[in-house]
């Protein structure tokens, strides 16, 4: 199964911020923000990545990353050139998929809970159709929103609605079969002129293919969309780290326990960092 992360847009919300910096590169708390997506493709057991970014910004992760070597992945690159939509990615990306399953993650979306790793893995095991992820929030009007008949089994999907049929948001996280690249040939720009990822999910259900995993009230799925939801994540994480001292998204240990890298390439990845970060990474691996 290969993997993509989409980290492009502009992120207006966070103007003066994100003018010169993009926003998956901003730090939450102790890492950038594209690493805690990319943890999220390893713990799902994907070692090929391809991260889609704008022209401007795709040098910056390049230089980050490199071809992923260093964690036992295979890390390439695309550019996006104008924000189209989310699915837009399955066009840029056909050929990196070349008709295999692929997973979708947004680059400024944060998973944190327990048995993610469980979720993660059973979801990539899908063969058939698409799985999206539900999660309760108080707000679905700013997402993409699922609904259900009496028996649990989905019945729609909109994108912000205005009056939304249920709390249940879609997060930022899409397994899919080889069939999506043609989903995603014949779609029609919607009336904000983007290929909508919403469509893609429709289509899916229309065909009695689309699986919703709800992720349970354990869960976190973390929001970086503003300045307040931005730092709320940080803090988040901060507190999570310290009380447990064990990280959230770090790579490294996600690589590791995935068994990407041994002990010994962990450790020199810590050791070269000079930082409490490479210290963390040096504790785990003599552990
Ligand atoms: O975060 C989950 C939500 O993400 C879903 O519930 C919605 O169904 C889905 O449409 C999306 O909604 P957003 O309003 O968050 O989408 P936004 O346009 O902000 O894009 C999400 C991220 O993807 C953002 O970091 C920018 C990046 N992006 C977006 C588009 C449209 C790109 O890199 N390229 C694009 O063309």
């Amino acid at each position: 199964m290969k993997g993509i992360i989409l980290a492009g847009g502009r992120a207006t919300r966070l103007y003066p911020v994100t003018k010169s910096v993009c926003k998956q590169l901003l730090p939450v708390y102790d890492k950038p923000l594209i690493y805690y997506p990319l943890s999220v493709l390893i713990l799902a057991g994907i070692k090929e990545v391809l991260i889609i970014s704008t022209p401007s910004d795709i040098g910056s992760f390049q230089k980050i990353f490199e071809d992923g070597r260093h964690l036992g992945l295979n890390i390439s690159y695309a550019v996006q050139p104008q924000a189209q939509g989310i699915a837009q990615a399955f066009l840029i990306a056909e050929e990196f998929i070349a008709n295999q399953r692929v997973a979708l993650i947004l680059g400024d979306n944060i998973f944190f809970g327990d048995k993610l790793g469980h979720v993660l893995s059973q979801a990539a095991a899908n063969r058939q159709g698409a799985t999206i992820f539900g999660y309760k929030v108080r707000d679905p009007q700013r997402y993409g929103v699922v609904s259900f008949d009496k028996n649990g089994v989905p019945k729609a999907i909109v994108e912000k609605p205005q009056v939304p049929l249920s709390d249940w948001a879609v997060t930022g996280l899409y397994f899919y079969d080889h069939e999506v690249v043609d989903i995603a040939k014949n779609l029609k720009p919607s009336r904000r002129g983007e290929l909508e990822i919403t469509d893609v999910n429709r289509l899916y259900l229309k065909k009695k293919k689309l699986h919703v995993q709800l992720l349970s009230r354990g869960f976190a799925w973390l929001d970086t969309g503003t300045p307040d939801s931005l730092l709320d994540a940080s803090v988040f994480i901060r507190i999570v780290e310290e009380r447990q001292g064990l990280k959230i998204g770090c790579i490294e240990e996600a690589a590791f326990r995935m068994k990407l890298i041994n002990k010994k390439q962990l450790l020199a990845l810590g050791k070269a960092m000079h930082t409490p970060y490479g210290g963390y990474l040096e504790r785990i691996a003599a552990t």
